[in-house]
C-alpha cells in the first residue's frame, strides 16, 4: 500500500462520543470573553447564565411546565442530584441496557441502597418496557451512549404514571423529538451533541418532580452540590441562573456558541436533520460492507448520535490497532468502542458532525481493514 492509495481525509475527523466535535465553524477566538474574569453573579455573569439557559429551552423546544437549570458535575452530577433528593418516596426500577445505565443501577442498590427492581437487557438489545410497573420510579437511558441501543419514542411511559421518569438524555438531546410530557427529570451534558464542554449538567424538571422536591425530604445527608430546596420550596433562582456554586463561564459560553449555531442551522429540526443525514450515511458505509455490522439489532431501537458496529472477527486488540492506525492516518479520532462494551467500533454521528466527513470515513475503515488483513 502506498501513500497514493490513501482516500482523501475528513476535514474533520472528529467522531468520538464525547466530548464530540465542536461545532462547524468554532474557533476559541469567537467565544464572547468579557465575563470571564468577573463575578457571575454579577449584572453580565447572570445576563449570560440567564441567556444560555433561554436558548436551551427554545432550541429544545421545552414547554413552560419544565423547568431548566445549570448544575456542577456533567450529566453524572445533573442526574445524581436528581437520585439523591428524589429517590425514596417509592419503588424504584432501574432499566439497564449498557454501561450508564448500569451505572444508575450501581448508584440506587450499593449507594443509596434501595433494592432496586432491575430491568436489564444484553449489549444491542433494549429491554422489555411492557414490563415496567409504572408505580415506581423508572430510571432509563434515553440513549445508551456504548451500545447504540436507545428508546424509540415515549409511546411506552404512561401519561398517567404514578413513578417520576429519570432520563439520562444526554446523548438524545438536540438529536431525537423528545416527548417532554413524558419526562419528569432529564439530565444531559453539554459535551455531547452540542459539541460543548464537560463540567457542568442540565436538569430538567417537570412538574411532578418539583412536587416530589417540595413534599419530601429524603432520609438521606445532602451535600450543598445537591439541594435544590429551601426551606422545604424549590430554589427558582437556579433555573434562572443563579447557580449552586461557582461555574466556568468559559464552559458557559462555549455552550452558548454552540446553541447560537443550532439555531443558525434551524434549531432542533436542523439538530434533528444532520443527525438522520449523518447516521443514514453511515448506515450506507454498513449496508455497502459485509465485514461490518450493527451492534443495535433493531433498526427502530438504533441510536441515530452513538452509533455501535460490529466488526467481523475482531476482538479488542484488533479494534485497537484498527482504531489507532486511523488516528495516526488523521482519518478517525476515538472511534473504538467503550471499554465496557463487545469489541467494536463506535462513530458518533451528531449534529455536530458534517455528513461530508462520514461519507470520508467509509474509504478510511476500508483502507484500515485491508492494511489489517493484508
Ligand atoms: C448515557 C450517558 N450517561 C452518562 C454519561 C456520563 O456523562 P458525563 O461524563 O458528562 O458526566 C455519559 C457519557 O458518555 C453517557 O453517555
Amino acid at each position: 500500500m502506498t501513500t497514493t492509495d490513501k482516500p482523501p481525509l475528513p476535514a474533520r475527523p472528529h467522531f468520538s462520543s464525547g466530548p464530540c466535535a465542536k461545532p462547524p465553524g468554532w474557533a476559541p477566538e469567537k467565544l464572547f470573553l468579557d465575563d470571564l474574569g468577573r463575578s457571575h453573579r454579577g449584572t453580565l455573569g447572570k445576563q449570560r447564565l440567564r441567556y444560555c439557559i433561554d436558548l436551551m429551552r427554545a432550541m429544545l423546544e421545552l414547554p413552560d411546565t419544565h423547568r431548566i437549570g445549570i448544575v456542577p458535575g456533567s450529566d453524572t452530577g445533573a442526574f445524581e442530584l436528581a437520585m439523591w433528593s428524589m429517590l425514596g418516596a417509592c419503588a424504584v426500577t432501574c432499566l439497564a441496557w449498557e454501561s450508564f445505565g448500569e451505572g444508575w443501577v450501581t448508584d440506587a442498590a450499593k449507594q443509596l441502597k434501595l433494592d432496586p427492581t432491575v430491568i436489564r437487557a444484553n449489549y444491542g438489545e433494549l429491554p422489555d418496557l411492557e414490563q415496567i410497573d409504572w408505580r415506581h420510579d423508572v430510571l432509563f437511558t434515553w440513549n445508551g451512549t456504548t451500545s447504540g441501543v436507545r428508546v424509540p419514542d415515549g409511546e411506552w411511559i404512561p401519561e398517567d404514571r404514578e413513578g417520576l421518569s429519570f432520563a439520562d438524555a444526554t446523548s438524545a438531546v438536540f438529536a431525537y423529538d423528545i416527548p417532554w410530557s413524558k419526562v419528569d427529570v432529564a439530565t444531559f451534558s453539554w459535551q455531547k451533541a452540542l459539541g460543548g464542554e464537560g463540567a457542568h449538567g442540565v436538569l430538567i424538571l417537570g412538574p411532578r418532580a418539583v412536587e416530589r422536591l417540595e413534599s419530601f425530604t429524603p432520609d438521606r445527608p445532602l451535600p450543598k452540590l445537591f439541594r435544590l430546596t429551601k426551606s422545604g420550596d424549590l430554589n427558582e433562582a437556579v433555573f434562572t441562573g443563579e447557580t449552586i456554586n461557582t461555574p466556568s463561564m468559559l464552559a458557559v459560553e462555549d455552550a452558548i456558541f454552540a446553541l447560537e449555531w443550532a439555531k443558525s442551522i434551524g434549531g432542533l429540526k436542523g439538530m434533528i436533520a444532520r443527525t438522520e443525514a449523518n447516521a443514514a450515511a453511515l448506515d450506507r458505509i454498513v449496508a455497502e460492507r459485509n465485514w461490518l455490522g450493527h451492534l443495535a439489532q433493531d433498526p427502530a431501537s438504533r441510536s441515530k448520535t452513538s452509533v455501535c458496529l460490529t466488526v467481523d472477527g475482531a476482538d479488542t486488540a484488533f479494534i485497537k490497532r484498527l482504531a489507532a492506525l486511523l488516528e495516526a492516518e488523521g482519518a478517525a479520532y476515538d472511534i473504538a468502542g467503550y471499554r465496557d462494551a463487545p469489541p467494536g467500533l463506535r462513530i458518533w454521528c451528531g449534529a455536530t458532525v458534517d455528513t461530508a466527513d462520514i461519507e470520508a470515513l467509509g474509504p478510511w475503515l476500508d483502507w484500515a481493514w485491508r492494511e489489517m488483513n493484508p
